[in-house]
């Protein structure tokens, strides 16, 4: 259940996971009417980034901006945690001066101690084990287009990375039939694999199966942040595992594409499939910052 943090979709319920989609909904209105929503006025939003970003940093900083409030981006480069400062000192400290942090960093154990040792809320912004501002964004994207999630099927095709394990947690929280493709030596995180045992999941290495009338195809980069020195390694293993018109083929008629960009045209995703979902991908991507707005809301409203 949402409480103080979000570190991960493991952690939401159905109920959670959809009022945050349908806040987001209304703060996109409202935004686009014109209609002030300051709910947030004169709180501060720390925003420390370990790794690069631009929806994140970008989406976040107005977010807080647009509900009246502050962000403040603090790259580790500049602050004293790069420099070795422990992060339940951060956390205590940090928690004296704003009202909420959002963290990108590595290892999803930093997010966890920060959330452990601060007193305000902290949001995850993307570890290597799990995306879950990206999932909430493409779920509320996909609600908009096919109108509910229930019943649907996801199939997402690639590394078993951050976005897999966040899209199996939360597709089957929320009802979805979730189908993985990826190597075997790249399989979402055990613990992902555990939660997902029992429900309506299927892991393979044949992409057709997993895109079998799929609603919706997901696709994410072959090597994450962090993972450039395996760059070359990678682009074998994962040499096939692409969305290309063929493989739309297996999918419904009417399927979606979501891509959380970056983007690389030729390996995860063809040029062509890219451009022909563009909206859709695009739409996620304007999602964030509703999505987050709305994660914001719930949180740090007092
Ligand atoms: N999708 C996503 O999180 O993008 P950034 O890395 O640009 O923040
Ligand atoms: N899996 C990618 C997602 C980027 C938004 C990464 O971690 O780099």
């Amino acid at each position: 259940m949402l409480q103080n943090d979000l570190l991960s979709m493991g952690e939401l319920t159905e109920e959670d996971i959809l009022d945050l989609i349908d806040l987001g909904i209304d703060l996109k209105q409202k935004l686009k009417s014109g209609e002030p929503h300051p709910y947030l006025e004169g709180q501060t939003l720390g925003m420390i980034f370990e790794k690069s970003s631009t929806r994140t940093r970008v989406s976040f900083e107005t977010g807080i901006y647009q509900l009246g409030g502050q962000g403040l981006f603090l790259s580790t480069n500049d602050i004293q945690m790069g420099r070795g400062e422990p992060i339940c000192d951060t956390a205590r400290v940090l928690s004296r001066y704003i009202d909420g942090i959002m963290i990108r960093t590595f290892a999803q154990e930093t997010v966890e101690q920060l959330a452990e040792y601060a007193t305000i809320p902290v949001i995850n912004g993307l570890t290597d084990y799990a995306h879950p501002c990206q999932v909430l964004a493409d779920f509320m994207t996909i609600k908009e287009h096919k109108g509910a999630l229930r019943g649907l099927k996801i199939a997402f095709i690639g590394d078993g990375n951050n976005m897999a394990n966040s899209l199996i947690a939360g597709g089957l929280i929320c009802g979805m039939e979730v189908a993985i493709a990826c190597p075997k030596a790249y399989a979402p995180h055990p613990k992902i694999l555990a939660f997902a045992e029992g429900k309506p999941f299927t892991m393979t290495d044949d992409l057709y199966a997993a895109a079998k009338d799929a609603d919706v195809i997901f696709t994410d980069v072959w090597a994450s942040m962090g993972q450039e020195g395996e760059a070359e390694k990678r682009r074998a293993a994962f040499r096939g595992y692409q969305v290309n018109r063929e493989l739309m083929a297996a999918a419904k008629p009417d399927a979606m594409v979501q891509h959380c960009l970056p983007a690389h045209r030729g390996e995860e995703i063809t040029a062509d499939v890219f451009e022909e979902h563009a909206d859709e991908i695009f739409d996620e991507a304007e999602n964030r910052l509703h999505a987050q707005k709305a994660v914001m809301v719930r949180l740090m409203r007092k």
